[in-house]
């Protein structure tokens, strides 16, 4: 193997030393030297050379093109079908050639299995697609077993198209790509890689830092397709480096409730679709199942009228959803009442409750506020708040709200009621599951109502202070 120098790099201040320090010498700041190679992997990585010392630094000019120019530029590029449609739709329509993804998720979430599935998919749906699952973390017999468990066996092309590697080293790994030209390449995990260049640990900054380099210059100059499994830390983020995250092109996901066997894989960044796309899965015997319609998954079970619940139908990316949320208000012994949110911004429920307070001229300032929104699902959505203020005041005067009715709308600080985006596709998800009665915004547009007429019952707000009455 070609000899590789490398030094230490200060993160705050650039500082370098050829040895690892626990202090930089320059900014006084503590543990920011990070092991890098110098000059970075894809000049002197093997076969490149080396930097050849003595020689005059040649600089090759760089290609540019006039934009719109280029061979074969369509508006829409192709995409790569999963033959997961919920897993399709959170990447903004199939998979991009060329991308580089990054999938978060607590360990056994089912990262592995939902990748390996993705495998299976891709292959059926594209024949002549090979696929390269390299594992850090899992040998091949459990790997093979998996495979087995989720239906390889059942599939001609998944046998012959899916190849699977247990390797740590990176460079290894990229050998096994130089020989097999895979379309897809799947490293799992982030954390178990190391490049034999850097003398640090598997899953140090500097490693991880490489190795998310190095498969970046894979997926743009190979072509291939990149995803790359990250472990998340207790704080919820991906173990490592903040950078891992703005190098790459599409950051999911994957979350569930501890005791539930759902999971919801959410987008956090995507250059090639909108980030607000949400997928819904279920965990069983045999692997993922998709859940196509998940608002009933989301809806508490319940057939009589029972006071502070309400439900919404928050637009999670395109595709709208029905979400019980449930509120708690009860006397306060303490001086500062608590204020507790699960599911949605603490600070919103604290702004909700103020503008009920001046506009409804109710009490809530002497009680405690327990607010959660049911099936684990993170409300991050104005257009909830008719039906957060609905739970809140339900409670408190102990009224029960039907179960069929649904809110929607985004309180204001005058308490009016704001529009809110995509009504149509919302009453009609709603009208679908059974609602009877739709609570919307004054100022809705009428196109939106009208598509609905018949279906659902529409009562109009313009301000809270009216909620106390149709209620
Ligand atoms: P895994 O994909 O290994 O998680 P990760 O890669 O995120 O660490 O999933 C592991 C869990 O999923 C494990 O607890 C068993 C469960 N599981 C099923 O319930 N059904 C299945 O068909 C498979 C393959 C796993
Ligand atoms: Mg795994």
């Amino acid at each position: 193997m070609a000899k590789v120098k490398t030094q230490y790099v200060c993160q705050n201040c650039g500082n370098n030393s050829p040895k690892w320090l626990g202090r930089c010498p320059q900014c006084s700041e503590w543990e920011t030297f990070v092991e890098e190679t110098v000059g970075g992997m894809a000049e002197t990585g093997p076969g490149a050379g080396g930097s050849g010392r003595g020689r005059a630094l040649e600089v090759p000019n760089t290609a540019f093109e006039q934009l719109g120019d280029g061979p074969g530029v369509t508006s829409r590029e192709p995409r790569i079908m999963t033959g997961i449609q919920e897993l399709d739709r959170v990447l903004g329509g199939g998979l991009m050639p060329k991308s580089f993804t990054l999938l978060g998720g607590d360990p056994g979430i089912g990262k592995s299995t939902l990748l390996l599935q993705m495998a299976l998919g891709v292959v059926e749906a594209n024949p002549g697609l090979k696929i390269l699952y390299v594992s850090g973390e899992e040998s091949s017999e459990q790997l093979r077993s998996r495979a087995y468990r989720l239906g390889i066996s059942k599939s001609k092309a998944g046998q012959s198209q899916i190849y699977l590697t247990c390797e740590t080293s990176l460079e290894r790994a990229m050998g096994a790509v130089a020989e097999l030209k895979p379309d897809i390449l799947v490293m799992d995990s982030l954390q178990t890689f190391s490049s034999g260049y850097l003398q640090s640990v598997p899953g140090s900054v500097g490693q991880v830092r490489e190795v998310t380099q190095r498969l970046m210059t894979l997926a743009k100059a190979e072509g291939v397709s990149v995803w790359l499994v990250g472990h998340v830390t207790k704080e919820g983020s991906i173990a490592g480096p903040k950078v891992v995250e703005h190098m790459v092109d599409t950051v999911l996901y994957f979350e569930g409730e501890g005791t539930q066997n759902f999971r919801l894989l959410r987008t956090v960044k995507n250059r090639f679709g909108s980030t607000r796309e949400l997928g819904v899965f279920e965990m069983e015997g045999e692997g993922l199942k998709e859940v196509l319609n998940p608002s009933s998954l989301f809806l508490s079970e319940r057939k009589s009228p029972v006071s502070g619940t309400a439900v919404t139908c928050s637009l999670e990316g395109t595709r709208p959803l029905l979400i019980e949320v449930q509120a708690l208000v009860v006397p306060s012994g303490l001086a500062m009442p608590r204020r507790t949110a699960v599911g949605v911004d603490h600070n919103r429920v604290s702004l909700l409750a103020a503008i009920l307070e001046r506009h409804l001229r109710i009490k809530l300032s002497d009680r405690d506020l327990f607010f959660n929104v049911s099936g684990g699902i993170r409300l991050a959505e104005p257009g909830c708040d008719l039906a957060a203020a609905a739970a809140i005041y339900s409670s408190l005067d102990d009224k029960p709200i039907a179960s069929d009715w649904v809110f929607l709308g985004e309180l204001g600080l005058t308490g009016e009621v704001r529009r809110v985006t995509g009504l149509e596709g919302r009453l009609k998800e709603a009208a679908k599951l059974g609602f009877s009665r739709a609570f919307v915004p004054e100022g809705s547009n009428k196109k939106d109502l009208d598509a609905v007429r018949g279906k659902i019952e529409i009562v109009r707000i313009d301000r809270i202070v009216n909620l106390t009455q149709v209620i």
